[in-house]
């Protein structure tokens, strides 16, 4: 963790991100979700090997923002049109600094400007709790919710915005 306390800002995903954010992706699955999940799970979650042009095209084919420390990439989120909130990851270095807190925020806005009335997204164990403290309700729990042959059980949450 940075020793220096500068302000987590939010600002939109370039494909300049696109290492820094697979590598947030990578950590906070591997370091802060397996807290949850099995080893196996979380190797099936954030596998070793990734295509980078298709990780950086699903960023780019959707609203992404990333919070940055100094430049750092400390973290990223994302949302649809539709209002989905499909990716939240916080590098485990930043964690519990309100990283989550000021991407959702931003998502919260974007939603707006979108004209939607709700967001919604697929919570993983270790997200669920953060979620809620957001403001978020479970809709219900998935059971199954396979990735590369393994079972990892999140949950339907969503926020209403009006
Ligand atoms: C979940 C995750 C994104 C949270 O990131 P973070 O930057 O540490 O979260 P924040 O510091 O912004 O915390 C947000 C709020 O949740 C609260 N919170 C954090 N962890 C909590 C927990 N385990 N239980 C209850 N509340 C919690 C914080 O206190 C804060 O509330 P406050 O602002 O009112 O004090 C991060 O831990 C992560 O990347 N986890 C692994 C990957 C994952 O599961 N991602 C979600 C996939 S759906």
């Amino acid at each position: 963790m940075s020793s220096q306390s500068a302000a987590i800002v939010v600002r939109r995903f370039g494909a300049r991100d696109t290492l820094a954010t697979w590598n947030v992706f990578y950590a906070a699955v591997r370091e802060t979700a397996v807290a949850d999940y099995s080893p196996e799970q979380v190797v099936a979650w954030a596998p070793d090997s990734i295509n980078l042009t298709e990780w950086r095209r699903r960023r780019l084919g959707s609203h992404t923002f990333v919070a940055v420390e100094n430049e750092v990439v400390v973290g990223f989120v994302d949302v649809t049109d539709e209002g989905l909130l499909d990716m939240l990851f916080v590098h485990p270095d930043w964690g519990c600094r309100g990283a989550a807190r000021l991407l959702v925020q931003r998502v919260i806005a974007q939603a707006e400007d979108l004209g939607l009335s709700r967001v919604h997204t697929h919570a993983s164990r270790t997200a669920r709790p953060v979620f809620e403290r957001l403001g978020f309700v479970v809709d219900r729990v998935n059971e199954q919710n396979w990735i590369r042959g393994q079972n990892l059980p999140n949950y339907d949450m969503h926020l209403d915005l009006i």
